[in-house]
C-alpha cells in the first residue's frame, strides 16, 4: 500500500472513532517493527520522525525505507514529520514524500509561533498535506532537547491560534511530558476546556508512560493522535543491552536485529490494542 495522505488518515480516524498512534522511528528496525505491528492489528496510523532524528539519515532515506517496508501492507499509514524545527526540514520532507507535517514553533513567543505555523500551513496545504502545530510547551526530553518550561496550553489562546494559523491538528501541553524521566500528570479539566474551544482535533505528545486508561479517557475530548517514541526505543535498545549483559562478546547483529524488530512490533501491537479498546 502507498503512504496515505494525512487528511485521509484523519477522516479514517473520525469514521472509525480511533485514536491514531504516531510511532517515532529512527532506523530500519524500528520502521519494520512499526509497520508489522500496524499490519498485524489491521489498523492504521502514523510513522513519525522528528527533525533531530532526521540528522542520522535524511527525509529521502526515511521515506524510501518506509515505502519499501509498506510494500505488502494493507492498512493506512501516513509518514509524519514530528516536531519540525525548520521550514527547510518541512520542505525537504514534503519533497521526499511525507504525507503529514508538524511544525513545532512552541518555543517561540505566541506571535512568532503563529507566524511560523501560518507560513508552514500555506506551503503544506498547497500540496494537500495537513499540519499539526503545538501551543504551550511540553516538558521532558524529546531527543536531544530538554524543555524545562512546562508551560501548559492557555485556553484563551486556542481559538485565535487555530483561526490565524489554519493548522489542522493541535498538540496540547496539559501535563504530558516527553521521555520516561518525568511522570505525566494529565490535567483533564484543562483538556476538556481546550477540546470545547478548539475547532481542530487534538494531539497528545509524550505517550510513553501515560497509563492507557488515561489515554482512553482523553479520547473523549476530540483527541485524534497520540505520539509514542521512548517506549519503542527502549524495546529496541533493551534487545541489544540484554544480549550484551549475557555475552560481552556478542556480535550476532542479524539475530539481534530480527529480535529487536519483534520486540518493537510487540510494543506497537500492545499500544494499538490498549488505546483503542472501546
Ligand atoms: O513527539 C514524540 C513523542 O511526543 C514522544 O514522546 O517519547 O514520551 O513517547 P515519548
Ligand atoms: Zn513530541
Amino acid at each position: 500500500m502507498q503512504l496515505v495522505n494525512g487528511f485521509k488518515l484523519m477522516e479514517y480516524a473520525k469514521e472509525k472513532k480511533l485514536i491514531l498512534p504516531a510511532f517515532n522511528t529512527t532506523n530500519y528496525e524500528l520502521t519494520a517493527g512499526i509497520v508489522k505491528g500496524y499490519e498485524a492489528m489491521g489498523l492504521g496510523g502514523y510513522i513519525a520522525i522528528s527533525s533531530s532524528n532526521l540528522k542520522l539519515s535524511s527525509p529521502k532515506i526515511i521515506a524510501n525505507m518506509v515505502k519499501a517496508a509498506m510494500k505488502d501492507v494493507s492498512t493506512p499509514i501516513a509518514l509524519h514529520l514530528d516536531h519540525g524545527k525548520s521550514f527547510e526540514d518541512v520542505k525537504a520532507c514534503i519533497d521526499a514524500g511525507f504525507t503529514s507535517i508538524m511544525v513545532d514553533a512552541s518555543h517561540l513567543p505566541l506571535e512568532e509561533n503563529i507566524k511560523e505555523v501560518k507560513r508552514t500551513v500555506e506551503y503544506c496545504h498547497f500540496y494537500g498535506i495537513p499540519v499539526e502545530a503545538e501551543l504551550g510547551a511540553i516538558g521532558g526530553k524529546e531527543d536531544d532537547h530538554i524543555s524545562e518550561e512546562d508551560a501548559k496550553t492557555n485556553p484563551e489562546d486556542v481559538r485565535s491560534f487555530v483561526e490565524q494559523t489554519q493548522c489542522d491538528m493541535l498538540a496540547v501541553a496539559i501535563g504530558n511530558v516527553h521521555g520516561m524521566d518525568l511522570v505525566p500528570k494529565l490535567d483533564f479539566p484543562l483538556l476538556e476546556e481546550i477540546a470545547e474551544i478548539s475547532s481542530v482535533p487534538l494531539v497528545l505528545h509524550g505517550g510513553s508512560g501515560i497509563p492507557f486508561n488515561q489515554v482512553r479517557r482523553a479520547r473523549e475530548n476530540n483527541l485524534i493522535k497520540v505520539n509514542y517514541g521512548s517506549d519503542l526505543r527502549q524495546a529496541f535498545i533493551r534487545t541489544f543491552g540484554s544480549a550484551y549483559e549475557i555475552n560481552h562478546n556478542e556480535f550476532d547483529i542479524m539475530s539481534l536485529s530480527k529480535e529487536a524488530i519483534i520486540n518493537v512490533e510487540d510494543r506497537v501491537k500492545a499500544i494499538i490494542r490498549e488505546v483503542n479498546i472501546h
